[in-house]
């Protein structure tokens, strides 16, 4: 096949594939769904440092912050100020499980549509907020956006690229994430300097764009194979199979996908099912690997880096700029997991990750120990204030190639298709549901735990790098759907996967076990 590929996985099979003109283009459209995530990680952070906005919302934040410097670490502590950044994931964690079934019922699409729809809605309550209720209906809006999309996006992502390019297509999920991040930075730069309400106004309502993209997107966005077949239409399945593979020999990878979906039907409870032994790896990742990566401690630097930055004595204008440069260098740094992550594999980029992140970790929770001690009275100087802010860019580049993209790609690549709505929508609610502790209760953390909190981190980094080297077996080009066989061949998950289910299907599985 002129110009084509065969993937070479030991152990599995090999399909025919061409990289395609149409995968490239439907995959970085998918991606987009990334964007209104990131773009509201990112505008969050800014806009609760914004005078005006404390001014309007959050007085007693605002006295405080103006009036108290005698406890830098105490500044912005408010659980009603966290609230309003928290109460989206709590609302992303609750849709994530309906999307779930309109994942696997409407194909991933509908799913990506529905959230760019609720994420429009709710940046226009936030954007026209009067009072407090406004604003947090208009972030549990967007958290439902949210939530339908992360369901959706990885798996969309993961089905629609060849096996051997899973990775790094899978990877334009957390690329979109960090542009929408660095995008929101940039815009809070500048509305931070505008004067009165309209600043603040202007950076959440802007939440629209990326909202109307990912519905536009989704409307011209083809369903993947695998969800075709899933919905019973086998003869569009196999078209889009060929035209997405650039060859009309795709037949085993067809039969494949068929095999896995007659499979999956005869599995009546996704959820119930996901709790039998042979889906234990499963299970057991789709909870750990979002909980690690929400204790890597990335949405400290993610919701918080401008806070974070007055803490440390920087102006206002100063902590944005810095905030910006640390999205700028995490966009560049998940460029090389994108290029990486299908040769070097995913365990070397959590290993090597997950050592950086821990040295970096240590010596910025030193030096803030030294400078501000346990008091968190004193100044600390420009060079070392740079210091701390040089270590932070190593800190969030390991973090970039490693825990960042991959703990989307994995829990999206290690489920068979009966359980994946259900593993995905676990993987959401769990990354939710810490991404909201993190979000709620960092200040206060901050507050008590003073530099500490940086060593606490650390040692969740500690226990999740040790985890993976242990727990996870490589999964790099492996196609999605012969992904039993490298359980099988682990370690410790060997015991878990009945012989049969290397070369048997669920169905045949089940009447076995009846
Ligand atoms: C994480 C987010 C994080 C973002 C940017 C994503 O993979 O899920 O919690 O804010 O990366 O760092």
């Amino acid at each position: 096949m002129a110009g084509g590929f065969v993937s070479q996985t030991p152990g599995v099979r090999n399909y025919n594939y061409k990289l395609t003109p149409k995968v490239f283009v439907t995959c970085f459209i998918g991606a987009f769904g990334g964007l209104i995530f990131g773009y509201d990680l990112g505008i969050s952070g800014g806009v609760t440092s914004m005078e005006p906005f404390l001014e309007e919302f959050f007085p007693y934040v605002y006295k405080k912050m103006k009036n108290a410097h005698e406890n830098e670490y105490c500044r912005f502590d408010s659980q009603l100020l966290t609230l309003f950044t928290s109460s989206l994931y709590v609302a992303a964690l609750i849709s994530s499980l309906f999307a779930s079934t309109i994942t696997r019922v409407f194909g991933r699409k509908w799913s990506m549509f529905l959230g760019g729809f609720t994420f429009f809605i709710g940046s226009a309550f936030n954007g026209f907020a009067q009072n407090i209720a406004m604003l947090l209906i208009g972030r549990i809006l967007l958290g439902f956006g949210v939530g339908f999309a992360n369901q959706s996006v990885p798996v969309y992502l993961s089905e629609m690229a060849p096996p051997n390019l899973r990775g790094a297509f899978n990877n334009g999920f957390q690329v979109a994430i960090i542009f929408g991040i660095v995008v929101a930075t940039i815009i809070n730069y500048f509305t931070a300097q505008m004067k009165g309400n309209i600043g603040w106004r202007i950076s959440l309502g802007l939440a629209c764009v990326p909202a109307v993209m990912i519905m536009i997107g989704a409307l011209i966005l083809p369903d993947t194979p695998n969800s075709l077949i899933e919905r019973g239409y086998t003869e569009e399945a196999k078209q889009m199979l060929q035209s997405i593979r650039g060859t009309n020999e795709v037949d085993e990878e067809f039969q494949d996908l068929i095999d896995a979906s007659e499979e999956s039907k005869q599995v009546k409870h996704p959820w119930k099912n996901i709790l039998l032994p042979r889906y234990r790896p499963q299970l057991i990742m789709t909870c750990f690997i979002p909980f690690f990566q929400q204790l890597t401690g990335i949405n400290v630097i993610t919701f918080y880096a401008p806070v974070l930055f007055q803490t440390l004595g920087f102006g206002s204008k100063a902590s944005l700029l810095s905030a910006m440069v640390t999205g700028i260098i995490e966009l560049l740094c998940t460029f090389v997991s994108v290029f990486t992550v299908d040769r070097f594999g995913r365990r070397v980029l959590f290993l090597q990750g997950g050592i950086q992140m821990l040295i970096s970790q240590i010596a910025i929770g030193a030096m803030i120990g030294v400078k501000f001690g346990v008091a968190g009275t004193g100044n600390i100087g420009k060079s070392d204030a740079n210091a701390i802010v040089a270590l932070i860019c190593i800190y969030v580049a390991g973090f970039a190639w490693s825990w960042g993209p991959l703990g989307w790609l994995v829990p999206s690549e290690i489920s068979p298709l009966e359980i994946r709505s259900a593993a995905q929508a676990i993987n959401v609610s769990v990354n939710m549901f810490f991404t909201f502790l993190v979000a709620q209760l960092f200040l206060t953390m901050l507050c008590h735990m003073k530099f500490g909190l940086f060593f606490f981190f650390a040692f969740f980094v500690v226990i999740m790098t040790v985890f993976i080297y242990l727990m996870l077996p490589e999964t790099k080009n492996v196609p999605i759907e012969e992904m039993n066989r490298v359980w099988k061949a682990h370690w410790f998950w060997g015991k878990f996967i009945p012989d049969e289910a290397v070369n048997m299907g669920a169905a045949e599985m089940q009447q076995k076990s009846v």
